[in-house]
């Protein structure tokens, strides 16, 4: 308890030092990060050929930065992560949802057995996570309830009107545009449904510099993404939704993910990492004054809204 608000590092320092490390480590790999053209399906796609526990069924494939308000394991704060989303979403037996950037499927397969949703469509534009994702739903016994498929948040293959709602787990900060995201979403969403994210963005204030800008381009974010929760509440109206609601989590997320990170590669397996949600977290406020930002983020925020009826 003793070291609850402790800064461990000097969270600016250490992401900067990390740039600059990578990129003497590595210069012609960081300059085809940099490329204009470097698409998110090849960041997911180089990240699942190196993942040795990929064909693994028993080990869970999240790909978000977890909520770990009382989770100490990546897996469980993933878990909990879909939970909340799914309580924002207010998934019932009835919905039809579209899940947009599912990854591996895993909080779809979470929805279907805990909130019994009644069919879910997917769709990821990285090839290789829908493959597996398949085969994973298909040994979940699931492969009826739910469909998944290549296709991209931007331009979606389905007919106004065909969802009662849409998600997007810790993805829509990658679309080219979220905005153009949001405009889809609308036309797909029956009147009266709902669209619920869970997204990564600048928190409010926060300097767009080049530090930011070198990280948005490693991590397949358009730069048209980058802005704060006002702006994107302002962006979700303008599109047309109503009762719009942000919620705040970036305490429960950041400062726990950052030192369960930067653990992993080290020893141990990332699965049996266990975070001490005292002594590894030092708070948000500690976190901001040292303008804390991780893979190019520093806020994290729940948003929902409607389509009018
Ligand atoms: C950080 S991962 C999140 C995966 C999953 N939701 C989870 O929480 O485990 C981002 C996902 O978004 C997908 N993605 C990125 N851009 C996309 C787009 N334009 N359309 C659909 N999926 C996209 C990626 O392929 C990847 O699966």
């Amino acid at each position: 308890m003793e070291n609850i608000g402790k800064i461990p590092f000097n969270y600016e320092w250490r992401n900067r030092w990390i740039i600059i490390k990578e990129f003497i480590q590595n210069p012609v790999k960081e300059i085809w990060f940099l490329r204009d053209k470097f698409k998110v399906s090849e960041l997911y796609t180089g990240l699942a050929k190196r993942d040795r526990d990929l064909n693994n069924p028993n080990i869970p494939q999240w790909l978000n930065f977890g909520y770990w308000q009382e989770e100490t394991t990546y897996n469980g704060a993933c878990a909990a992560l879909a939970r909340k989303l799914g309580e924002i979403a207010e998934l019932s037996p009835k919905d039809q949802v579209l899940d947009v950037g599912f990854g591996f499927a895993e909080q779809d397969i979470l929805w279907m057995r805990e909130n019994n949703v009644g069919a879910i469509t997917g769709i990821n534009t990285t090839e290789i996570q829908v493959e597996i994702a398949k085969e994973r739903v298909a040994r979940a016994g699931l492969a009826e309830q739910i469909n998944l498929q290549v296709g991209s948040a931007t331009e979606m293959p389905f007919a106004e009107n065909s969802f009662d709602k849409v998600t997007a787990l810790e993805c829509a900060f990658h679309f080219n545009t979220r905005e153009d995201f949001f405009a889809e979403a609308v036309r797909v969403l029956r009147p009266g449904g709902k669209l619920a994210l869970a997204d990564c963005l600048p928190r409010v204030g926060r300097e767009i510099n080049f530090w930011l800008r070198v990280n948005s381009n490693k991590m397949c974010i358009p730069f048209a993404n980058q802005y704060d929760q006002h702006i994107y509440v302002e962006k979700l109206k303008k599109h047309g939704f109503l009762n719009i609601q942000a919620i705040p989590i970036s305490e429960y997320v950041f400062p726990a993910a950052v030192h369960y990170f930067t653990q992993v590669g080290q020893q141990i397996s990332k699965h049996d990492i266990a975070i001490d949600l005292q002594k590894d977290n030092p708070g948000i406020e500690a976190w901001s004054r040292d303008r804390g930002w991780f893979m190019a983020f520093d806020d994290y925020v729940l948003f929902s809204g409607e389509k009018p009826n």
